[in-house]
């Protein structure tokens, strides 16, 4: 069997870390290394042996961990000096790990809450199952009205019990949130109610199910001029500054009187200016629907605006067909 000596010796000679290894394991290993073994049974040696033999021992274990270490370290740089280009670089660069995040439109629906939150707006939410008393007739449409028509409108099977008024629809709009919430708060009060609409709708700028958020603001002395400002202000800050805005009267049942307006990015000089697109419908609320929803037309006036969700996001960032909002391609996703 060799002796420490001769494993001491050898080291010099050794060409690889497996070899390394062994050796250490022959000199240093817990149960059988032959330093191990040696330093252990020094104990059992008369005093005076004991000091000169613990002196050597000492001496050949530093020795023997010194060049070992020192092999150790001259195969690993002949390792990395010989395989250069698989070794680690700590100067590359590493690909970006990929992220989910929030679909750009419940994104925008945070940034609108904070934006109406910082005028004191409260957030309401309403069901996606209304019935025609609550989509329409509460909101002052006369029974004719063609808004009603099947054609446009998704309506429920109704059950046995349901008469005309309580038939079920999928919302045309939020504006039904508008009675639901008059009806369980008092005045003053001022809320917005973004979520999803349905109508049998479908080309570049309109789909079956889109998303608005209405506002509603009820106190007393409120007119046309609070509307206009708060409209404003939310627009240049949810859509752009530069903005250009086109203020049309319009026809709501529930709003009287009632607008609407269109609205361009203005681009400068160079660039191409978007093109006209209505994204939102407004007035001051009708005394037959405050009254519907329990609150006294001569005490209390009100204004209320229904905003196209989609609209927004498309003149915010040019986008130029509503249809890509819903068709979780990552490429368009990924720019949001
Ligand atoms: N509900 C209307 C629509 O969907 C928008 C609107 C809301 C108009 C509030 C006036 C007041 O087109």
């Amino acid at each position: 069997m060799a002796s420490i000596h001769d494993l001491i010796t050898s080291i010099a000679s050794v060409t690889s870390l497996k070899e390394l290894a062994s050796i250490e394991q022959q000199l240093f290993g817990r149960k059988s290394g032959l330093i191990t073994v040696a330093l252990k049974e020094l104990k059992d040696l008369p005093p005076k042996e004991k000091k000169e033999k613990a002196v050597a021992f000492n001496m050949q274990k530093r020795k023997a961990q010194e060049l070992l270490e020192e092999k150790h370290t001259a195969l690993e740089r002949d390792y990395f000096a010989k395989h250069g280009q698989d070794t680690l670089d700590v100067t590359l660069s590493l690909p970006l790990k990929e992220y989910g995040h929030l679909h750009l439109i419940p994104e925008y629906i945070e940034e609108i809450k904070d934006v109406f939150g910082r005028m004191g707006f409260d957030v309401a939410d309403g069901p996606e199952i209304e019935t025609e008393e609550t989509n329409f007739d509460l909101l002052n449409f006369p029974d004719d009205h063609p808004a009603r028509d099947a054609q446009g409108i998704f309506y429920l099977a109704p059950t046995t019990s349901n008469t005309k008024n309580t038939k079920p629809l999928l919302r045309a709009h939020t504006s039904p949130v508008q009675i639901h919430y008059m009806k369980q708060h008092k005045p003053p009060f001022r809320m917005i109610c973004p979520g999803k609409v349905y109508r049998k709708d479908a080309d570049a700028t309109h789909s079956p199910v889109f998303h608005q958020f209405e506002a509603l603001m009820v106190d007393t002395h409120i007119s046309l001029a609070h509307m206009k400002g708060v409209m404003e202000a939310a627009m240049r800050e949810l859509i752009s500054e530069n903005l250009e805005f086109r203020w049309r009267t319009g026809y709501f049942p529930f709003v009287k009187p009632g607008l609407e307006v269109d609205v361009r990015w203005q681009g400068d000089k160079e660039t191409k200016e978007g093109k006209w697109l209505e994204i939102v419908g407004c007035g001051m609320v009708h005394p037959n629907v405050l009254q519907n929803g329990g609150i006294d037309p001569n005490q209390w006036q009100g204004f209320a605006f229904g905003f196209g969700i989609e609209r927004m996001l498309m003149i915010r960032h040019q986008i130029p067909d509503i249809r890509m909002f819903y068709e979780g391609d990552p490429r368009f996703l990924r720019q949001f």
